[in-house]
């Protein structure tokens, strides 16, 4: 069996995490780039987080799914190539897989090495008519589709679990309008958003009572130390996330319990008791909001699907032939 992969431009390299990492520290305030969580552990936490009673964002999108995915493969269309972005372990791209109508192509494309190839050995064994080829490549930076391509109705790309949410909304607009080049004409995005609520769900959803996001906040500092030689100190960074409702926004700190310094090779970081390095934001958007934002992008908004109370939805759009 194939298992090859792809690889346009390097997944996440030591040197471009380096780089990253020396230049987010030396901002003011402070971060860390959250696209750096994925590496093999941060991958598996990230699982654990899903499990969460807390973290009702993955629960959610799959009840969704399982509800309204017939409706879905109906909007979609038979025959599709569907590039899924940022899929991780497929839990959910199996099962919208299972409900399209005879998919020609998957193209799953992610940043963790690991997790793409293990979910792509699945998917073919899994649908044996499909064609599967997985790209592994940082998406967020420009990249080509694999050829050749088994003939497909049209492009539909599904970006699921809320990963827009990362996004600052101009970052989200000019993504998005990526994605509209690379659906092409008559193409289409399958898009998961989390939506706005109680801030005391929110809050919550990413201070999990047992520390499991706290562990996976704290792994970019194990992996700068690992793959960067820097001797960050875990028990002197305390894990915080708080929702800021003006912004719409979750955002994610490692903070600083105390006066200390960090080495990273030559370089030293001073932080004082109390500083905060910035590592995540999460968006929660509103359905009027998302649907404006992503017609902005140049996508026309076909329907959204939503769990009773409202918490999440599963959006669609095309783009004019
Ligand atoms: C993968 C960006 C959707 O924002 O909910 C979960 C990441 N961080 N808990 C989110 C995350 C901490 C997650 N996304």
């Amino acid at each position: 069996m194939n298992n090859k992969i792809t690889s346009v431009v390097a997944g996440a390299t030591k040197e471009n995490f380096r780089e990253e990492v020396l230049a987010g520290l030396s901002q003011s305030p402070r971060q860390l780039p959250y696209k750096f969580f994925y590496d093999e552990l941060g991958a598996q936490l990230f699982q654990q987080i899903c499990d969460l009673p807390e973290y009702y964002v993955t629960r959610t999108e799959i009840e969704i799914l399982r509800l309204h995915g017939a409706d879905m493969a109906k909007a979609i269309g038979p025959q599709i190539e569907l590039i899924g972005l940022g899929t991780g372990a497929g839990t959910k791209t199996r099962i919208l897989l299972e409900e399209l109508h005879d998919p020609a192509v998957y193209v799953p494309i992610d940043i963790s090495k690991e997790q793409l190839e293990k979910s792509s050995a699945r998917f073919r064994e899994m649908f044996p008519a499909l064609q599967v080829l997985p790209v592994w490549v940082d998406y967020l930076e420009p990249f080509e589709l694999p050829l050749p391509r088994r003939l497909s109705s049209r492009t539909v790309i599904y970006f699921p679990g809320s990963t827009i949410g990362n996004f600052e909304p101009e970052t989200a607009s000019e993504f998005l309008a990526r994605l509209v080049d690379l659906a092409g004409d008559g193409g289409g995005l399958l898009i998961g958003v989390d939506l706005q609520k109680d801030r005391d769900v929110l809050e919550r959803a990413y201070n999990d009572a047992a520390g499991v996001t706290a562990q996976f906040n704290k792994n970019l500092l194990v992996r700068a130390n690992r793959e960067l030689g820097a001797d960050f100190d875990l028990n002197r960074w305390q894990h915080h996330a708080i929702y800021n409702s003006t912004e719409g926004r979750i955002e994610i700190y490692l903070i600083s319990d105390n006066e200390q310094t960090v080495h990273i090779g030559a370089r030293e970081f001073q932080f004082r008791a109390g500083e905060e390095i910035l590592t995540e934001y999460s968006y929660k958007h509103t359905i009027a909001g998302f649907i404006d934002l992503a017609r902005q992008a140049g996508f026309h908004f076909e329907q959204v699907w939503t769990d009773g109370a409202r918490w999440f939805g599963v959006f669609y759009f095309t783009v004019a032939n």
